[in-house]
């Protein structure tokens, strides 16, 4: 699976531990950046990983701020993207059953890098559960198609 991660300035140290912690668990690794932690704005790296899904360049993404929130904000105004903010494996796990979500948007400042790193071994292991499910997601894509009616 090809996994695209990027972080701001907040998320930088762990999205470097996730990063190194997903490769050598041999999973293809897209490091969209930034490469220091210098201040950056969140929403321009949200922005890249949620475009690289979309374009089919990754399968699923992981994004990593302060508390996870802004970078889930800004990806879900993508078309495609289900975003979620997620503060432990059992949300995580239920973000792909029950929402197919794509992108997992972590933080780096309130949950430490172990936690996360089970977080994202549970959102990558865990597959849609589809049935009723399915029709709800179905009704999410329907809500980007009615944009600006
Ligand atoms: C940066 O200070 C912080 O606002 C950002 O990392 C994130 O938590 C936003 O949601």
């Amino acid at each position: 699976m090809r996994v695209a991660i990027a972080s701001d300035h907040a998320g930088f140290e762990q999205k470097q531990i996730l990063r190194d912690y997903m490769g050598g668990n041999g999973i293809e690794v897209i490091d969209l950046g930034p490469d220091t932690d210098d201040r950056v704005d969140y929403p321009d790296y949200a922005e890249m990983v949620a475009r690289a899904i979309a374009h089919g360049d990754a399968e699923r993404g992981v994004l990593v701020c302060g508390t996870g929130i802004g970078m889930a904000i800004a990806a879900n105004k993508i078309d495609g993207i289900r975003a979620a903010n997620v503060i432990s494996p059992e949300f995580a796990a239920l973000a792909r059953e029950h929402n197919d979500a794509n992108i997992v948007s972590v933080s780096g400042r309130f949950v430490d890098a172990e936690e996360n790193a089970r977080i994202i071994d549970a959102f990558l292991s865990t597959e849609f559960a589809g049935g009723r499910h399915a029709g709800r997601v179905d009704k999410i894509a329907a809500l980007e198609r009615a944009k600006e009616r």
